[in-house]
């Protein structure tokens, strides 16, 4: 179900039916993906943050010049039809309590120079999110906690491909009770205004229309990914989305079968919500360890020694082409009886269902 062009890029380091993750920079990456053959790209790109973290954020200065060049390659293979939803965190001014402006110029730059449209700003909340910076929120308690994430959504074009009854809202409680009992709802509610209210409002389309906020906790604390990242002694990775974030805009812009990408995939979590909504995805990653931990998200009830297993394999195994489906890790066919296949580690055949090397 993936289209023909995948099997030009780079091998992947492990792969599903629907999709590839693969390692390396997705700057040369992209140059590898045919003009207008993606539906849906949806990232989190390092943050212009002041604080170096481990997964290499650029200095606020260089950072927008340098996205954009990644953001023209998205928009040469989009779709005329097709979507960007870029997931930005704000931040503030290196030791003012001043806000950066980083994320709108990363917005005007895009629609200025790369001929983008704002199809809709979104915003992510998260509740959960811990008050920082320190200086001014703690310690002076000069600033709110910064608890919301910006969410551009681009498209390529003024219609782009969006279906928003994909991704209706649970009804409010006033709303169940006005399309249980319309008549008495209306009568009881009368406008002073004389206003008819009661034309259409009481028709069931199955949900909500939702807004352009969007609140995920991004508490993940339980996840498998992460059981399984501390099996294998290492740690998750410390900027993941929340799976509902990419969800929802798989859901929303995208069709079972057309093509997702991320192109900062971390601990892949777009893909795997892809995979789930059987989309054809793409996860670019720079950091091998970091994309070879994300297999986690794919396989399921594994012992301890089985995980550990797994990741020493796919730390290894740069380019070994793995597969990955329904929580089978299999090698990959076309990789079958190559050089590099038999130079590698025995496999935990009884565990893995792996194809024994
Ligand atoms: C904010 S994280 C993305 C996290 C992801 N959304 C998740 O849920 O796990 C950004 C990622 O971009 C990766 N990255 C940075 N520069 C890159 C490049 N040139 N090509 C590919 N990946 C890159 C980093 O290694 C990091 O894992």
């Amino acid at each position: 179900m993936v289209p023909s062009w995948f099997s030009d890029l780079p091998s992947a380091l492990y792969q599903t039916r629907s999709g590839r993750a693969i390692v390396g920079d997705s700057l040369e990456l992209l140059q590898r993906i045919p003009e207008g053959s993606v539906d849906l790209v949806v990232t989190s790109p390092p943050f212009a943050l002041q604080r170096q973290k481990d997964y290499g954020n650029k200095p606020q200065e260089e950072y927008v010049d340098w996205l954009t060049r990644f953001a023209r390659e998205v928009h040469r293979v989009l779709k005329e039809t097709g979507n960007f939803v870029l997931d930005l965190g704000g931040a503030y001014e290196k030791g003012r309590p001043v806000r950066s402006l980083y994320n709108f110029r990363v917005l005007l730059r895009f629609c200025d120079e790369l001929d983008f449209r704002l199809a809709e700003e979104f915003f992510w909340y998260n509740p959960a999110k811990l008050p920082s910076p320190i200086e001014w929120v703690n310690k002076r308690k000069i600033r709110a906690k910064d608890a919301v994430n910006t969410v551009w959504w681009f498209s390529k074009s003024d219609n782009p491909k969006a279906d928003v009854r994909n991704v209706l809202a649970p009804y409010s409680a006033r709303m169940r009770k006005l399309l249980k009992d319309p008549e008495g709802f209306y009568s009881a509610k009368k406008r002073p205004s004389g206003h008819d209210i009661s034309m259409g409002f009481d028709k069931d389309n199955g949900g909500a229309i939702p807004s352009n906020l969007l609140e995920n906790p991004n508490t993940e604390s339980n996840s498998q990914y992460l059981r399984y990242c501390k099996t294998a002694g290492i740690s998750g990775h410390s900027a993941r989305f929340p799976a509902e974030l990419p969800r929802f805009f798989i859901k929303f812009l995208t069709q079972p079968g057309d093509v997702v990408l991320d192109i900062f995939a971390g601990s892949n979590t777009a893909g795997r919500a892809a995979d789930e909504l059987d989309r054809a995805w793409l996860a670019f990653e720079l950091d091998h360890a970091f994309l070879a931990a994300s297999a986690f998200r794919f396989v399921t009830d594994l012992e301890e020694e089985a995980v550990r297993d797994l990741f020493a394999r796919l730390q290894a195994w740069r380019d070994a082409g793995l597969m990955l489906h329904g929580g089978r890790l299999d090698q990959h066919p076309e990789r079958n009886g190559s050089p590099r296949a038999t130079a590698l580690p025995v496999v935990r055949a009884e565990q893995l269902d792996l194809v024994n090397l």
